[in-house]
């Protein structure tokens, strides 16, 4: 019988088209969120890439009743923890929010899962948790000194989830940093869609490029990169949501804890994403050159090769697939799923 994988946040951005790669591997993801921070719509989108009415429970992961109840109901294999706060920005005006969904969240899904025999956790953590990083690309064992409440949040429950497996090592975590996830799935069906203005930048690059905002603003021209602007290591979603597929395989074999990052091992800077939207759309990108945005970190990507040798896992897409995925979402969905 097919494994049914409780995906909390499988609403969302990562977590939709984690729900996408987990159906085409054969597993029946059943989704949990409180809709916070998307929409209920996205449900028919994945019936019509997937080919089935994937189960959703509209319920809040800090609720223990709730999920008492769904452990019960239902016999899951593991769990995907996507559900969670993500603006670094919020995370500084309201750090109890975080604290709470995030770390508190977190807890209550662990000890859910602890009562009723579910061992397999894999948790969204970021690579946020390096903060400013002493040099690129950055191993697994590298500092960690989260610059935010919403990466200290992350940093506190891979902490938690360690101790957990030292306790318990029959416990089988992933623990996946993710890089900068961007894209979105071929079909154009599912992407990324911010409330109000957005902060990251394919999502605003999106809304320039269809004509919704003006102008892109380049948060700093004069860092010490090959042409001043910022680099990171963008990776595709779909490739992301592969690497849960793979953590879930890896968990399949043996107990272990894994902490991995999951980034490209390549870095990009602002100016070479905004050439190839423009490749990718087939129209120019305005933009202006402003100021650096407060807490920004010049430059960073990822050492991916660790999860290369545990899980066989690499991302494969390129930049440029990234920003024709996108574009195809953004300009089929201008406005989201509404
Ligand atoms: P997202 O906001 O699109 O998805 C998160 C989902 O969780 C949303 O559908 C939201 O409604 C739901 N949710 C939030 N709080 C909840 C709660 N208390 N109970 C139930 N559901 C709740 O974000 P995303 O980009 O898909 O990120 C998914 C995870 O990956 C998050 O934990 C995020 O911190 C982490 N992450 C994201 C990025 C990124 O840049 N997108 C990078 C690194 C890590
Ligand atoms: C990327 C680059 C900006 C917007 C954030 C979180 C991190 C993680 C991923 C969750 C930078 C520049 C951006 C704009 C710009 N999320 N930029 N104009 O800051 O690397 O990471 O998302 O875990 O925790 O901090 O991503 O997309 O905001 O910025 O020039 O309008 O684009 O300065 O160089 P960031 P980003």
């Amino acid at each position: 019988m097919s494994q049914r994988i409780l995906v909390t946040g499988g609403a969302g951005f990562i977590g939709s088209h984690t729900c996408v790669a987990l159906a085409a591997a054969g597993y029946v993801p059943v989704i949990l969120d409180n809709l916070c921070n998307s929409d209920v719509r996205v449900l028919e989108r994945l019936h019509q890439i997937t080919g089935s009415t994937l189960q959703f429970i509209q319920g809040d992961v800090r609720d223990a009743a709730l999920l008492a109840r769904v452990f019960a109901e239902t016999p899951f294999a593991a769990a995907i923890h996507f559900a969670g706060l993500k603006a670094v920005g919020d995370s500084v005006s309201d750090p109890l929010a975080y604290y709470d969904t995030n770390v508190g969240g977190s807890l209550m899904l662990a000890s859910a899962m602890r009562d009723a025999g579910v061992n397999t956790l894999i948790f969204s953590s970021s690579a946020t948790v390096y903060g400013e990083p002493e040099h690129s690309p950055i191993p697994e064992d590298a500092a960690l000194r989260p610059a935010s409440p919403y990466g200290r949040s992350k940093l506190m429950v891979e902490q938690a989830l360690v101790d957990l497996y030292r306790s318990q090592p029959g416990w089988r975590i992933a623990l996946l940093r993710y890089f900068n996830p961007v894209g979105a799935h071929e079909s154009g069906l599912i992407g990324e869609h911010p409330h109000g203005k957005p902060n990251n930048l394919m999502p605003f690059v999106c809304q320039v490029a269809v004509g919704q905002r003006d102008k892109l603003q380049i948060h700093g021209g004069d860092y010490p990169t090959p042409d001043g602007t910022g680099v990171r290591d963008y990776v595709h979603v779909m490739d992301l949501a592969e690497g849960h597929v793979a953590a879930l395989k890896h968990a399949e074999i043996q107990s272990s804890l894994v902490t991995l990052n999951l980034g490209t091992g390549q870095g990009a800077s602002v100016l070479e994403v905004v050439r190839a939207f423009e490749r990718a759309s087939g129209r120019p990108l305005p933009f202006e050159i402003g100021p650096r945005r407060p807490g920004d970190v010049p430059a960073y990507w990822g050492d991916p090769s660790l999860a290369q040798a545990t899980l066989g896992w690499r991302a494969r897409r390129s930049l440029d697939q990234m920003c024709a995925d996108s574009w195809r979402w953004q300009q089929r969905n201008p406005e989201g799923y509404r």
